[in-house]
C-alpha cells in the first residue's frame, strides 16, 4: 500500500513538474520553437512561439514569456495589412486542441477566436493573404480556409502531400505557395489545384510572401530563393546556411529589407538587406575574447565552415562533391561541442590534411592567444546545453535551463 502511494506522488510530482517547466530567461534555454514573428513594436526583437507558451526574444539573447498562456504554440502567424494582428495555434497544456487564438496586442493576450472546421483544430500551417487580411488558410488534417478573418472556416481540400510551409501571396487572394518535400508549388485557385512553382524538384522547406510583391522560398541544394509576383523566375539570393534549413520566415512590417528565419535546428538568422546577407540572432554580448575570434573566424575559417559556423554549404562552387568531405557545423548543430577544449585546440593546431582530410594545420599561422580566440568564439556559437554538456559529459548530460 505503502509503496503504491508513494509511487503515485512521484508520479503526481513528475507530472507537476512536466506541466510546469522553468521558465527560460535565454534564447538559448529554449528548445522546440516552432514559429517566429517580428515583435510589432520593435523589429529588433522576435515573439517565438514554444512547446511552453510565446516568448519575446531581445537581440542579446534574453527572453521574456508573453502573457499567461503556457500552451504549445504549434503555429503563430502575423497579419502582413495588420501590425499588432496575431493568429496562433496549438494545443493547451492539459491536451485538445486551441483552435484559432487571435491576439491584437501584439501577442501580449490572447483570446480564442474560433474552433477552425470539425475543430477544435491544432493548425501546424497558417497563414494570412498578404493581399487580404480576412483571408486565411490553415492545415489541420486538410486544407481550409477563411474569408471572414477567421471567423469561420470552410474545407478547400486535402494538403499537398508532404507539406512544410504555406504561404498566402500579396498578388491574389486566391495565390497560394506551398513548400513540400516533394517541391515547390504554387495554386491560383486558393488551394483546390497545385502545379510546380520551379522547374527542379528538390524538397523546398520555406516559402513567404510579403506584402510587396516578393516571394521567399528555400529550395535544398538552391539556397534561399526569391522573384516578384506574379513571376515564377526565381534567382538565389544566398546560398550560405550550411547545414540548416530554414523552416519559417517573418518580414517586418515596417521594413520590408528585414527578415528572420527560423532553422531545423533550432536556431535564429536576421537579414537587414533583403536576405542578401545573415546574422545569428540572439548571441550574447561577446567579451573581448569572443570580439577577437570573431575577427580571426573572418579571416581563416568563413571560407569552409560558414557565417557563424553553419557548416559548408553543399552545391557551392568551392564545395566537395563529396558530402562526407564538407567542412562540419561548428556552431553546436554538428558534433564540435563532443569534444574537450584541448582536443579542439588540437584540431585546430594540427587540420586534416596528413590524415588525408581537408582542415589546414593552423600551428605556425595562428598565434595560442589567437586559436585560444578563436575556439571562444565558435564556443559562443552554441547554446546552454551543448556548452553544460561538452566533452565526454554529453553521452549522458541531464542539463536542465536554470531557472
Ligand atoms: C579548407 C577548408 C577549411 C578551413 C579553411 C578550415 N577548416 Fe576546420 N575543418 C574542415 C574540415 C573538412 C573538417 C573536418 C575534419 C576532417 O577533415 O576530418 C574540419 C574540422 C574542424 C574542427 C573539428 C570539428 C568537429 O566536429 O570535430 C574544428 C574545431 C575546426 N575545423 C575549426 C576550424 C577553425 C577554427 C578554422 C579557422 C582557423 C578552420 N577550421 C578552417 C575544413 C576547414
Amino acid at each position: 500500500m505503502r509503496l503504491t502511494l508513494s509511487r503515485a506522488l512521484v508520479l503526481t510530482l513528475a507530472m507537476l513538474w512536466m506541466t510546469a517547466p522553468v521558465q527560460a530567461k535565454r534564447l538559448d534555454d529554449l528548445s522546440h520553437l516552432h514559429g517566429l514573428a517580428f515583435d510589432p513594436a520593435d523589429a529588433q526583437q522576435l515573439l517565438l512561439a514554444t512547446h511552453h507558451g510565446l516568448y519575446r526574444a531581445y537581440p542579446d539573447g534574453r527572453v521574456e514569456l508573453l502573457g499567461r498562456a503556457r500552451d504549445d504554440f504549434m503555429a503563430l502567424a502575423a497579419d502582413p495589412g495588420n501590425p499588432g494582428r496575431l493568429y496562433a495555434s496549438g494545443h493547451p497544456v492539459g491536451g485538445g486542441n486551441l483552435g484559432l487564438l487571435r491576439s491584437d496586442d501584439g501577442g501580449a493576450s490572447w483570446t480564442k477566436h474560433s474552433d477552425g472546421h470539425r475543430g477544435p483544430v491544432d493548425f501546424h500551417q497558417l497563414t494570412v493573404s498578404p493581399a487580404d487580411s480576412n483571408t486565411l488558410y490553415g492545415v489541420h488534417g486538410t486544407l481550409q480556409h477563411s474569408v471572414d478573418g477567421g471567423d469561420s472556416w470552410q474545407p478547400v481540400g486535402p494538403a499537398p502531400a508532404k507539406l512544410i510551409s504555406l504561404a498566402g501571396s500579396s498578388h491574389a487572394r486566391e495565390r497560394l505557395y506551398a513548400a513540400t518535400e516533394a517541391g515547390l508549388k504554387v495554386s491560383l485557385d486558393g488551394g483546390k489545384s497545385w502545379r510546380a512553382a520551379v522547374m527542379f524538384r528538390s524538397t523546398a522547406s520555406l516559402v513567404q510572401a510579403d506584402m510587396n510583391g516578393t516571394v521567399y522560398a528555400f529550395v535544398l541544394g538552391r539556397g534561399l530563393l526569391s522573384t516578384s509576383e506574379p513571376s515564377l523566375a526565381w534567382k538565389t539570393l544566398y546560398n550560405g546556411f550550411g547545414g540548416h534549413y530554414p523552416l519559417q520566415m517573418t518580414v517586418a512590417h515596417d521594413d520590408p529589407q528585414r527578415l528572420a528565419v527560423l532553422t531545423h535546428h533550432g536556431r535564429i538568422f536576421t537579414s537587414d538587406d533583403g536576405g542578401m546577407s545573415w546574422q545569428r540572432f540572439g548571441l550574447p554580448i561577446p567579451s573581448e575574447a569572443v570580439v577577437e575570434g570573431a575577427r580571426v573566424y573572418a579571416e581563416y575559417c568563413t571560407s569552409c565552415h560558414g557565417v557563424a559556423g553553419v557548416g559548408e554549404t553543399p552545391g557551392t562552387p568551392t564545395a566537395p562533391l563529396d558530402s562526407t568531405k564538407l567542412a562540419p557545423a561548428l556552431d553546436g548543430t554538428a558534433h564540435a561541442w563532443h569534444h574537450d577544449d584541448a582536443q579542439l585546440r588540437n584540431t585546430i593546431h594540427e587540420g586534416s590534411v596528413a590524415r588525408g582530410g581537408r582542415m589546414p594545420a593552423w600551428n605556425g599561422v595562428l598565434s595560442e592567444a589567437d586559436i585560444g580566440h578563436v575556439l571562444a568564439y565558435v564556443k559562443s556559437l552554441w547554446n546552454a546545453r551543448e556548452r553544460a554538456c561538452q566533452g565526454a559529459k554529453h553521452m549522458n548530460c541531464d542539463w536542465q535551463p536554470e531557472d
